[in-house]
């Protein structure tokens, strides 16, 4: 089994290095780690963030392990060529249509969480996020209007087997959890956004078993704040599902904790943390490395149908935490290193 290391920008590399550490720990059989440039260190080595040979390798590789891209230095270069397009580049050639984002807080951490303990105790909720379309991916550009001001322009659509095709996943993982889902849309004002429910109802005729709801966005970011409990399973675009996770992820305690899979139709995918390439704390030891180990337990569990490792792994970061582990973000002073050494002591226990 071969898994491609695209370690990236920023702390993209700090926290891939605890998570592959942990890995090597575990010693699980026939895995083989193969790593390549991408992002902004991809760019400064051959000229473009997502050379050939890195798309090469995650094609060929079984699953991929993701850091994070995103470098200040390239924020004036042609949108083309900037870090963050090859994260949008590998999602969309692999075809890795379907993100889902975890946010359930460890016990431990109820004090780290931006809400109060008794509110923040309750979240478990699975973003079901789409990932190759929307205002991400259709035409967008600059022109000068008639009055001559400048005008920026980026087109948003989705088309019905799109829609079709993330809700189904929305109600599968609904099935698999508790039977619940809310889809997350802005039905009162957008066209995308209506055919996004009509579709939605439509598709849950064959998932008479599922509770479904529907939430505008402005009211789903104002629900998961007031009482993350009610949900179970959310699906929704990717613009909204971007902006949801990052919500989601202080009501769990932190943006470090938060892992992710981008799944294509047969499973195969790309984990990573949600957060980015965090410029401001880069180099210093500091990143939360919890949330790329939980992605490497993901991908164990989904690409690798490797279960148990899996959940050694999650157990193992939760006695961390148990054992008052806290980097930075989560209130503490531990650095990346160390807390890669905590969840490896914990393995065993
Ligand atoms: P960010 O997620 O990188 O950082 C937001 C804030 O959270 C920062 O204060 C950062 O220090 C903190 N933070 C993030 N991850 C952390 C961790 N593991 N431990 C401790 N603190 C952490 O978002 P941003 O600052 O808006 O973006 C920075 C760059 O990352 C941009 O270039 C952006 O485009 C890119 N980005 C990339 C991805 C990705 O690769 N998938 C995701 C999000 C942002
Ligand atoms: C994420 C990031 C990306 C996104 C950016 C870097 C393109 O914010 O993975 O959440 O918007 O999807
Ligand atoms: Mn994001």
């Amino acid at each position: 089994m071969l898994i491609a290391l695209l370690p990236g920008d920023g702390i993209g590399p700090e926290v891939i290095a605890e998570a592959v550490r942990l890995l090597d720990t575990l010693g699980i059989d026939g895995l083989a780690f193969e790593e390549a440039p991408v992002g902004g260190a991809a760019y400064k080595a051959s000229g473009h963030p997502l050379p050939d040979s890195t798309l090469d390798l995650a094609k060929r590789a079984d699953a991929i392990l993701f850091g994070a891209v995103g470098d200040p230095d390239c924020d004036a270069l042609e949108r083309h060529l900037r870090p963050e397009q090859a994260i949008l580049g590998l999602r969309k050639e692999l075809a890795l249509f379907a993100n889902l984002r975890p946010a359930n807080l460890f016990p431990d951490l109820a004090d780290a969480s931006a809400l109060r303990p008794e509110i923040a105790r309750d979240i478990d909720v699975m973003i079901v996020r789409e990932l190759n379309g929307d205002v991400y991916f259709g035409e967008k550009g600059m022109r000068t209007t008639e009055d001559g001001l400048r005008e920026g322009y980026d087109i948003m659509s989705y088309n019905e087997a799109e829609v079709a095709r993330i809700a189904r996943t929305g109600f599968e993982t609904a099935r698999a959890r508790r039977g619940k889902l809310c889809s997350v849309d802005k039905a009162n004002v957008l066209e995308t956004s209506q055919l996004w429910r009509d579709v939605v109802i439509e598709i849950s005729a064959d998932y008479p078993d599922i509770e479904l709801s529907h939430l505008y966005v402005d009211n789903a970011a104002m629900q998961l704040v007031r009482a993350p409990g009610q949900f179970d399973t959310i699906v929704t675009g990717n613009l909204f599902g971007d902006i949801l996770s990052d919500l989601a992820s202080m009501c769990a305690g932190s943006i470090g904790m938060l892992p992710s899979a981008s799944l294509d139709a047969q499973g195969k995918g790309l984990y990573e943390p949600i957060h980015g390439s965090a410029p401001d704390i880069a180099g210093q030891g500091k990143a939360n490395p919890l949330a790329t180990i939980l992605s490497a337990a993901m991908m164990l569990r989904y690409s690798l149908q490797l279960p148990e490792p899996a959940d050694r792994i999650e157990a193992a970061v939760s006695n961390a935490l148990a054992g008052g582990l806290r980097t930075g973000d989560l209130g503490g002073t531990a650095s990346t290193r160390e807390a890669g050494d905590a969840v490896i002591a914990a393995l065993g226990s």
